[in-house]
């Protein structure tokens, strides 16, 4: 399979005022193939997240290289980056972080498709194409964030990941804040969507059980750095590092 990512040797420092310098990121190196999702596990301060905003060029990486579908994206900048967001979306733990509390659900999933250039009556056939997508009924869209459950908001928060359709989804924590049947719920359509779209996902999950049940492959990060790659079954059952037995006996 041909890897739709590609990170080499990628390095994150931080200059903190007070305690120097911090590197989050140290040298990792790995690929995601089309259509795979790769799971990220470790615990709180790991650089997990740090990793994610490195990939989708939030933040510039100190070292290293970042290939999206063979091309070189570490060092693009401004509008060079635009097709990079477009193709790389993130899904947080907090959906509601992705609203504009002020505005509806609809105008928030269509947000990108008129700053694209959409006419509003196209912008709202998508809209509801894409709620229908994610299991939402159309009324969704004109409901408020404060106005719906977890889940509801998920599905709406994966919907506007969506509207610009991209190729891959980074899901940090995504279903982290919601109850065990919601998550299954989230994970079901996360897995279905992947098939209609071919889509790529990096998973980023403190939940090994989670990770066994959704994710193709495993790396486990500690302190930067990644000491395990694997299958679940791998990790889970055969971990090499002392770390990732750490981990596992911790959960199970
Ligand atoms: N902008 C920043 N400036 C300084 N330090 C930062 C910054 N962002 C992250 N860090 C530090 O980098 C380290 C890794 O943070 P990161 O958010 O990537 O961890 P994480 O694995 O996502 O943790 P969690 O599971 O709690 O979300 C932490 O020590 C954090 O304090
Ligand atoms: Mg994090």
């Amino acid at each position: 399979m041909k890897p739709y990512l590609s990170v080499q040797h990628l390095t994150k420092t931080f200059e903190q005022k007070k305690s120097g310098t911090l590197t989050a990121v140290q040298g990792i190196s790995f690929s995601l193939c089309c259509g795979e999702t790769l799971g990220i596990v470790g615990e709180s301060g790991s650089g997990k997240s740090t990793l994610a905003r490195l990939i989708t060029r939030r933040i510039d990486p100190t070292g290293g290289t970042i290939l999206l579908d063979g091309a070189d994206i570490t060092r693009l900048k401004g509008k060079a980056l635009r097709p990079v967001y477009r193709s790389m979306q993130m899904v947080f733990q907090h959906p509601a972080a992705s609203f504009d509390p002020r505005r509806t659900l609809g105008d928030g999933i269509g947000e990108s498709l008129r700053l694209s250039g959409c006419s509003k009556a196209e912008t709202q056939r998508r809209v509801t194409r894409l709620l229908a997508d994610c299991g939402l009924s159309e009324a969704f869209a004109r409901r408020y964030p404060h106005e719906v459950s977890g889940g509801e908001c998920q599905r709406a928060a994966i919907a506007r990941a969506l509207a610009g359709d991209p190729a891959m989804l980074i899901c940090d924590e995504a279903t982290s804040a919601l109850d065990a049947t919601v998550q299954q719920q989230i994970l079901s359509l996360l897995r279905r969507l992947q098939k209609e779209r071919h889509l790529s996902y990096l998973f980023i999950c403190h939940n090994l059980a989670l990770v066994q049940f959704f994710c193709d492959r495993v790396l486990v990060m500690h302190d930067g750095r990644i000491v395990e790659e694997g299958t679940p079954d791998d990790i889970l059952f055969h971990p090499t590092s002392d770390y990732t037995k750490e981990l596992v006996e911790a959960a199970f």
